[in-house]
């Protein structure tokens, strides 16, 4: 369990898991060069003395982009497949029972204070990402802090956040995220949205943050339950909202409404692979202080294009949602739900032992019922199959599926500003999409007739690799 964001990044590279590249650019290099290595599964990169800054303010970027490295952080079976991992954690929070954070009057990261007139965002090495991006963004893998004025309860969601000026971040809340349903409540008030935007959190906290959890909860408290113990905060001195005490970085100001104030945010690489977003008039978020660890380590999460993770095993809320919903609506033989294109769940897959006619069809209806978010493609396979190895899925809808019968397309499901198959001039109104529900499985009527798989049982496995054991061997010596 970690205690901050860099003991995390510290024991990544105790495990010779981690490169650190000095002397890089923001300007695209470090962009790039992480893109390139999460492209060949490397390690992670931590950039240090970056062109323009002093030594010791780092970023590691994409720390959570391999399985192992997810699991180290969250601590879950390292060896485990994606799939196991995420059982593991699921059966963790099964129990959920909110754990409230820990006011503490301090923390390392109030050694650094900027404020009024020092404010100056630009004192951290905050990459141009993605040559398209409309400019640095320094909130990438951030936890952004609002509460309810009305119901008072305190919210924590990842947004990505742009830097416009040495005060002035820029950022994207999706409309139906807690985060903008806050803003707008305060600004009904007429009154500014008081925020917090923290960079580089300890990991449960990041995972909380980009985690759908339920209107009302607040995130520290699902946090903390994760972690097994509170989550520790300090009270903003000009906000009062409370702000996790281990984070490397705090912008502590307020989000004024658009109609006082509304600049141009994006493009973004976005998690889909594209630039879908573009570039809109967004809100912007003033800032009033900075308090900052000294030698700050930041961290870089920008998404990058498919199949590469932002968090390698998906603990997340959609998806957790919708396994749930299927078993509490009463379908039996749910074996897993998985979400192939991690934290954006274009494409779910349902596991399910069948049981009767029909029962496949069912279960991809309900569990698209039960998907908020963007999503093209529903797919129930049998359990046979993992359902979070792409090519195990798309084995068994090449060989499972008639088209014709196994297709089934759903019109104006919801969708979101993001879905790169909406036309721009269509993203102002209703962003709904098409998708399609797969039923991927053995037809049940002629279950028992349809053709064996080809693959050796696990006996027959295990005898002839018993046997034939050195042909096994890799030149290390470990048995492969
Ligand atoms: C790395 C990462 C970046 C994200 N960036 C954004 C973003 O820019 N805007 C947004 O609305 N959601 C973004 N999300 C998704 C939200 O953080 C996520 O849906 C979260 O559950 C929203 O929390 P909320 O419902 O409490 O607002 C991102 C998720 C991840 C994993």
């Amino acid at each position: 369990m970690w205690r901050d964001f860099r003991k995390f990044v510290a024991e990544i590279e105790r495990r010779g898991d981690a490169m650190v590249v000095e002397g890089a650019d923001c300007d695209l290099e470090i962009g790039t060069l992480t893109e390139l290595m999460c492209e060949r599964r490397g390690p992670m990169l931590l950039f240090d003395r970056i062109n323009g800054h002093p030594p010791g303010y780092r970023i590691a970027a994409k720390p959570y982009s391999t399985p192992a490295r997810t699991a180290i952080a969250l601590d879950l079976p390292v060896e485990a497949s994606p799939f196991e991992m995420f059982k593991v954690w699921r059966e963790r929070m099964q129990d959920f029972r909110p754990v409230p954070p820990r006011e503490v009057s301090t923390g390392g990261v109030m050694e650094n204070v900027m404020e009024g007139a020092d404010v100056d965002l630009t004192r951290f090495p905050t990459p141009k990402w993605h040559e398209r991006d409309g400019g640095p963004y320094i909130g990438t893998g951030c936890a952004v802090i609002t509460s309810d004025p009305e119901e008072h309860w305190v919210n924590v969601g990842t947004y990505r956040s742009m830097i416009h000026d040495p005060k002035t971040l820029g950022m994207h809340i999706t409309p139906f995220h807690h985060g903008a349903l806050h803003v707008r409540k305060w600004w009904s008030q007429g009154k500014p949205a008081p925020m917090v935007v923290a960079i580089a959190t300890e990991p449960y906290v990041f995972l909380a943050s980009t985690n759908g959890v339920p209107w009302g909860t607040n995130e520290y408290q699902y946090a903390g339950f994760a972690k097994g113990e509170p989550i520790d905060v300090i009270c903003g001195p000009r906000t009062g909202l409370p702000m996790p005490a281990t984070a490397e970085v705090l912008i502590e100001g307020e989000m004024p409404p658009p109609s006082e104030v509304a600049r141009l945010e994006g493009p973004f690489g976005e998690y889909t692979g594209y630039y879908a977003g573009g570039e809109q008039m967004a809100p912007v978020m003033r800032v009033h202080a900075i308090y900052h660890r000294s030698d700050p380590l930041l961290h870089g999460e920008p998404p990058l294009k498919p199949p590469i993770d932002t968090l390698a095993c998906p603990p997340a809320g959609a998806i957790h949602a919708v396994w749930d919903g299927l078993e509490k609506s009463g379908i039996p033989g749910i074996r897993g739900v998985y979400a192939l294109n991690t934290g954006g769940g274009l494409t779910t897959v349902v596991a399910i032992r069948q049981q009767y006619a029909g029962h496949a069809r069912q279960a991809a209806r309900v569990a698209s019922g039960l998907m908020h978010s963007m999503c093209r493609m529903m797919i129930v396979v049998d359990d046979d199959i993992d359902p979070s190895d792409p090519e195990d899925v798309l084995w068994a809808i090449a060989t499972r599926t008639d088209p014709e019968t196994a297709f089934e397309i759903q019109r104006d499901c919801p969708s979101s500003p993001l879905d790169p198959m909406i036309r721009p001039e269509r993203k102002k109104g209703a962003t709904v999409s098409s998708r399609a529900l797969i039923v991927a499985c053995r037809p049940w009527e002629w279950r028992d007739e349809f053709p064996p798989v080809n693959r050796s049982s696990d006996e027959q496995r295990r005898r002839v690799r018993e046997k034939w054991a050195p042909l096994f061997q890799d030149p290390v010596g470990r048995s492969g």
